[in-house]
């Protein structure tokens, strides 16, 4: 049984890039069990405060809990990360002095039997963050037809037996559980790759339950927009496709040039909206890895809006 809700990773780092201004509106956009905000209220000056958002209710009840003792230094905000400047514009903030993402599912969410989001039990083929989503990975598993199911499992988890696996999806449907998705991926593929391939099968379905990385690409654009100058952009990625999209983003942002398309035409100079502080991204020690697992995949890259 795990103690604490989930372990936030590479805090010092995030904390020491993320921070500028203790006086600041800070946004941590995926708040989880809030071990990040927490660091980031310890360290602010009043009127300094941290808006937190969760896509999970559960998530935002623990937090709001977990940060009682920062008083109105905290406030909470249920929604999904797109929705991030209509949020803050209906709380009349214009802008912010750092927002911070932290991908993906919290330890929490993993091991909570309820949320089917693991491989490690049996549980209800589920996957949802947001528990008013309406589509679930049961949906996804039963209702989608064939070439459309590898073409997710390849797209989303690069998985290169998504042909054969989702051959052996359609044949067992209907499919209910996780324990019984993770054996007709074990049918499918060679036993020395099945692990990684029922490892890269889920993260396709959460992708696609939860619509991720459209999602990301949505809310980075309008957190650039929501920066002050000076104001920090931190992003925490766990797997290649999540980090493909911050890393293009962030070089979209700080190109000082586009090039041109045809030889005579000279590129176009530009004025970019941001500066590259992680020419290489931030990566956990091995003694932070050693603690905490999840450290491993954890890429860290930030922007500082000019
Ligand atoms: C890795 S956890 C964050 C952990 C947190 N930094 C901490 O210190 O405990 C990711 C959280 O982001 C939330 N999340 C993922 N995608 C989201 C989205 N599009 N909008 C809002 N929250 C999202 C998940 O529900 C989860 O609680």
């Amino acid at each position: 049984m795990r103690l604490r809700y989930h372990e936030p990773v590479l805090i010092t780092e995030v904390l020491e890039h993320l921070i500028t201004d203790t006086g600041a509106v800070y946004v941590d956009a995926t708040v989880g069990g809030g071990g990040h905000a927490e660091g980031i209220c310890r360290r602010l000056r009043t009127p300094g405060r941290v808006i937190c958002f969760d896509a999970d209710e559960e998530a935002i009840a623990h937090a709001r809990k977990h940060l009682e003792q920062f008083g109105g230094q905290v406030e909470f905000v249920h929604a999904n990360f797109t929705q991030l400047k209509s949020e803050l514009c209906s709380k009349r903030v214009g802008t912010v002095g750092g927002i911070l993402f932290d991908l993906g599912v919290s330890s929490h969410q993993l091991d909570e039997p309820a949320r089917g989001f693991s491989f490690r039990s049996d549980e209800p083929l589920d996957m949802r963050m947001d528990r008013q989503g309406r589509k679930t990975a049961r949906d996804v598993v039963n209702n989608t037809d064939e070439p459309m199911l590898a073409d997710l499992l390849w797209r989303y988890g690069e998985e290169r037996g998504s042909r054969r696996i989702a051959k052996s999806i359609i044949a067992a449907r209907p499919v209910e559980t996780t324990g019984q998705l993770k054996k007709i991926i074990e049918s499918a593929v060679a036993r020395k790759h099945s692990i990684k391939s029922i490892a890269r099968v889920f993260q396709a379905l959460r992708i696609e339950v939860n619509d991720e990385l459209r999602n990301l690409d949505t809310a980075l654009l309008s957190a650039v927009d929501l920066l002050q100058k000076g104001g920090r952009l931190a992003v925490l990625s766990y797997h290649s496709l999540e980090d493909r999209i911050v890393k293009e983003f962030f070089r979209r942002e700080c190109a000082t040039r586009v090039r041109s398309a045809h030889k005579y035409v000279p590129d176009k100079e530009i004025a970019p909206r941001a500066r590259l502080l992680t020419k290489k991204p931030i990566t956990a020690s091995e003694e932070e890895v050693e603690r905490n697992s999840r450290a491993r995949s954890a890429k860290l890259r930030v922007v500082e809006r000019i």
